[in-house]
């Protein structure tokens, strides 16, 4: 039997060394760092890139960081806006993401700055001055496990009054998308990490030491977060192989379940909170204790915030010693701030390998796909200032403002916001309305009044959504697209403009149905009531259909003419071949004599003229 189960193990063993991790995609990105770096655990760090403004700093005492990454950072002081991002190019998949935040008084004021920090449109930190002293000085890692679907992982920083928000290093690593338990709750959430223990051991894994975790976890020493009881439980540590380890979709380490943590008695843990939303917790188990041989000898119950989860039996459950074993729990509608997690024994000493708490962050409502297409060609087109902080999405996260100057609602059934309002008078704008603006199906309100903006109007402009529009004092040229007459439209203001040719008229009687309406101060509008009549044949700096209509049908009238004259001559001459059927020479004499009379009474009329002008007379030439 244990000979058989050295073979399954090795088998097991042979295959996890055999396949390479699948998923290859990682950025490690050094916020404020000026060039590449590799640092002592041979991780590659990229130069700071894809972030959508700010500046670069430099931490007040660089000999207390160990790792060069940790030196720099990227603060967003309110002059690059409210809100600002790093957007980092991805295929869609499930990432780990980890930042440093650092402050050290890089900027000499003393105040570590309040912000909050959001994941693919999702809050996920937030930062509130003063921070705890230690994190102050040595700054502090955060991680999650999110999913992204559009092809683009947005990181964005929420300024909290006018204080600037920090990062230190960024990183993505690509993991599992089917890992920790996804397969059954979907992928509409965000896990962010409270707490990932690995008992009896030091803080290990990337960032601190050289041993490896594919996914990028690094693992704390669970020492701070055992119980008053539990503060002198007993390490247990093997340098023999765990069979069941570095294994799809979870691809737990193998060093994970090489320490543990024993007491006579229950073993119990205590961890911090935020009792808004569910907890994950995951236990993870060994039996590296070579004299436990059998079944039953360790068996103890897990008990959660009181709750009774599962009665463990290690040895059983992994099926032998030196064998990885792990559960999961979720833990709903928390009470307190504080999470309690209990070992109790029922028969030996309970035993634990390594110990994770996630909170279940639901994944928040985002802006509907193309109207953020439309805003970010918007943005472009109408050269929106940094200071204006349009970045990421323009709506989401739900507890930040969206853009400035824009307004968002949830659609009907609250599964995605929408663009609803646009007010942007007065901020200098110098550019142009996309035609994308066609895409905001929801707009009610647009303000672009007293700005610089040129070009013409775009066709799509207007939505039946629309309620008001106020373009006035800007430099738009062109004419009024038809298809400015939605009927919900209530106040148009288009005055002190280029804007020429015939209004439409249904625009016209939106002030008529008792909205209003100010189409004064441009260039050659015309058409309606207190303007000018338009020109007969010309509209919007173009001959009107009538114009042409008309012009085709004096060309075809004169055409008649000249066709009805031709004939006339034609039937006339032929007329008088027969009426006069002249002998030969004399047909030809009458024709020198017509020809001559012809032109002897084209000259006569010529020199009449020109004896009316007052030139001298040319004697006539018989
Ligand atoms: C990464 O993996 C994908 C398949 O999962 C493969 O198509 C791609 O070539 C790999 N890229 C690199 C750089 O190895
Ligand atoms: C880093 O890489 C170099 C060369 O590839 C190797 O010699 C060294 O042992 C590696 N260091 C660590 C900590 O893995
Ligand atoms: C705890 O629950 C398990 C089943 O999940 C059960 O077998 C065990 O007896 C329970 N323990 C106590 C003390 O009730
Ligand atoms: C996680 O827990 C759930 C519910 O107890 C269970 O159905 C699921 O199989 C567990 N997943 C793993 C990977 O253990
Ligand atoms: C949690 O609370 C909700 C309502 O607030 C309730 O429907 C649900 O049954 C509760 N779940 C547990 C596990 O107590
Ligand atoms: C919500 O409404 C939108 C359209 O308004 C629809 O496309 C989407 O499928 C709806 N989602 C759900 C979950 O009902
Ligand atoms: C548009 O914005 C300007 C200032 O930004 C404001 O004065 C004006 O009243 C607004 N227009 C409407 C119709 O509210």
């Amino acid at each position: 039997m244990s000979v058989l189960f050295v073979l399954f193990s090795a088998s097991l063993l042979y295959c996890s060394a055999a396949l390479p991790y699948p998923y290859n995609t990682s950025y490690h990105i050094d916020c404020g760092g000026q060039s590449p770096s590799t640092e002592i655990y041979n991780v590659t760090w990229l130069r700071d890139l894809f972030f959508s403004g700010g500046a670069f700093g430099y931490v007040s005492e660089p000999l207390h960081f160990s790792n060069e990454v940790e030196k720099t950072l990227r603060y967003f002081p309110i002059s690059s806006g409210k809100k600002n991002c790093y957007s980092v190019p991805l295929p869609s998949g499930r990432y780990y993401i980890r930042t440093f935040t650092v402050y050290d008084n890089y900027d000499g004021k003393s105040h570590p700055p309040s912000f909050d920090v959001s994941v693919e449109g999702t809050l996920v930190f937030s930062w509130r001055s003063p921070w705890p002293q230690g994190i102050h000085r040595d700054g502090a890692y955060s991680d999650l496990f999110a999913f992204v679907k559009d092809g683009e992982l947005d990181v964005c920083f929420y300024s909290i009054a006018t204080d600037s928000p920090v990062v230190g290093a960024l990183e993505v690593v690509q993991i599992d998308p089917l890992s920790y338990d996804s397969a059954r709750t979907g992928d509409g959430y965000i896990l962010v990490n409270y707490g990932r223990l690995s008992t009896g051991s030091e803080q290990w894994g990337p960032g601190f030491t050289s041993d490896p975790d594919p996914f990028g976890r690094s693992w704390q020493s669970d020492t701070q977060f055992r119980n008053q009881n539990s503060k002198s439980a007993t390490t247990i540590t093997t340098k023999e192989k765990i069979s069941g380890t570095d294994q799809a979709p979870n691809y737990f380490p193998m060093k994970l379940y090489q320490s543990a943590v024993t007491t006579m008695g229950a073993l119990e843990y205590e961890l911090s909170v935020d009792a808004k939303v569910d907890y994950l917790l995951w236990f993870h188990f060994a039996e590296i204790d070579s004299t436990v041989k059998k079944d039953g000898k360790r068996v103890f119950d897990l008990v959660v915030n009181g709750m009774n989860v599962s009665r463990v039996d290690i040895y059983k459950e992994a099926g032998g010693g030196f064998a990885a074993y792990s559960l999961n729990y979720t833990v709903k509608n928390l009470s307190s701030t504080v999470l309690s997690v209990r070992l109790e024994p029922v028969t030996g000493y309970p035993l634990l390998s390594g110990l994770e708490n996630y909170a279940v962050v639901p994944a928040d409502m985002s802006t509907v796909p193309e109207q953020a297409v439309a805003m970010r060609a918007l943005k472009e087109s109408l050269r929106v200032p940094d200071r204006m902080g349009w970045n990421g999405d323009p709506c989401a996260p739900t507890n930040w403002d969206a853009w400035e100057g824009v307004t968002c609602h949830p659609i009907q059934n609250n599964t995605a916001l929408v663009i609803t309002q646009i007010d942007l008078g007065s901020q200098g704008l110098k550019g142009y309305i996309s035609d994308q603006i066609s895409l905001l199906s929801n707009l009610v309100n647009l303000n672009l009044s007293s700005n610089s903006l040129t070009g013409a109007l775009p066709d799509g402009l207007c939505q039946k959504s629309l309620k008001g529009l106020d373009l006035s004092n800007n430099q738009f040229s062109g004419s009024i697209p038809e298809s400015l007459t939605s009927s919900n439209l209530q106040l148009v203001l288009l005055n002190d403009n280029l804007l020429e040719g015939r209004v439409p008229e249904e625009l016209y009687s939106i002030g008529v149905h008792g909205g209003s309406i100010d189409l004064s101060g441009n260039k050659g509008l015309c058409g309606v009531p207190s303007l000018p009549d338009c020109p007969l044949f010309w509209e919007n700096g173009h001959l009107s259909k009538g114009g042409k209509i008309a012009i085709a049908l004096s060309c075809l009238f004169f055409i008649g003419i000249v066709v009805l004259v031709v004939c006339i001559i034609y039937i006339r001459r032929r007329r008088n071949y027969y009426d006069f059927a002249l002998p030969q020479d004399l047909i030809s004499v009458a024709a020198k004599r017509n020809r001559y009379q012809r032109q002897k009474s084209l000259m006569l009329l010529e020199m009449e003229s020109q004896h009316a002008k007052g030139l001298s007379s040319i004697p006539l030439n018989q």
